[in-house]
């Protein structure tokens, strides 16, 4: 089984979760698109969506399945994204594909966050890929120098712009022990938009697939 088949077998078994008549909050990345796929061979069972980037904005509307701004949307039970990586507590890294901010905006409505993944994303520590950081354009310099006293390597996405028109700084060399407060300090950076750890609000179901089929943990 290829990765890029487990990662649809976990996008596939992310679609019982999806509650008929309802909007599903809707990640980014090659598994999120699995999931977009099979969404849209049920669109006639969902009101639509909200997207976490334009990527699969285009995508779902491609499919048909009607689009919703998030500020129209006060309930929405399920979101199902992706992670570059997923520890035991379901605390994660994200933002592989950029879009980091609008995961968690999206996510935080969301009452259950469902992650589809395929098992070369579970680790014991976080850390081992780069921590990905949306910065404000002019904080770059300042927010650099606080993510190295942070005891992270801090290198600048070259030539990626995010979808809210601001940098990327994938942080290398971090041993994430404690997730949720390295996520509350980067946060406390001023220019820092968002940074990619989902450890305050992790993911509530994981749908790991593996080659011996897909392991629901929680
Ligand atoms: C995008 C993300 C993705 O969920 C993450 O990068 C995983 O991507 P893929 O499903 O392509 O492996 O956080 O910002």
């Amino acid at each position: 089984m290829t990765q890029d088949e487990m990662k649809q077998a976990a996008a596939e078994a992310a679609l019982a979760f999806v509650e008929e008549g309802s909007i599903v909050g809707v990640g980014t990345g090659s598994t999120a698109n699995h999931f977009i796929d099979g969404l849209g061979r049920m669109k006639s069972r969902i009101r639509g969506a909200v997207a976490s980037s334009e990527a699969s904005a285009e995508r779902l509307a491609g499919h048909g399945i009607e689009l919703f701004d998030l500020n129209h949307v006060s309930e929405m039970p399920v979101y199902v994204d992706g992670a570059d990586e997923i520890d035991a507590s379901l605390a994660m890294i994200k933002g592989g594909g950029g879009a980091l901010t609008r995961e968690k905006i999206v996510a935080e409505v969301a009452t259950r966050f469902v992650c589809i993944c395929d098992e070369t994303k579970q680790v014991e520590v976080l850390g081992h890929y780069p921590l990905p950081v949306e910065v404000i354009p002019m904080a770059q310099a300042l927010v650099a120098r606080e993510l190295s006293a942070l005891g992270g390597r801090p290198v600048p996405r070259a030539g990626f712009v995010t979808d809210n028109g601001n940098l990327i700084l994938d942080v290398h060399g971090l041993e994430i022990r404690d997730p949720a407060g390295l996520e509350t300090a980067i946060n406390q950076i001023p220019g820092v938009v968002t940074n990619g750890l989902f450890a305050r609000r992790g993911a509530d179901v994981l749908l790991l697939a593996t080659p011996n089929g897909v392991r629901k943990l929680t």
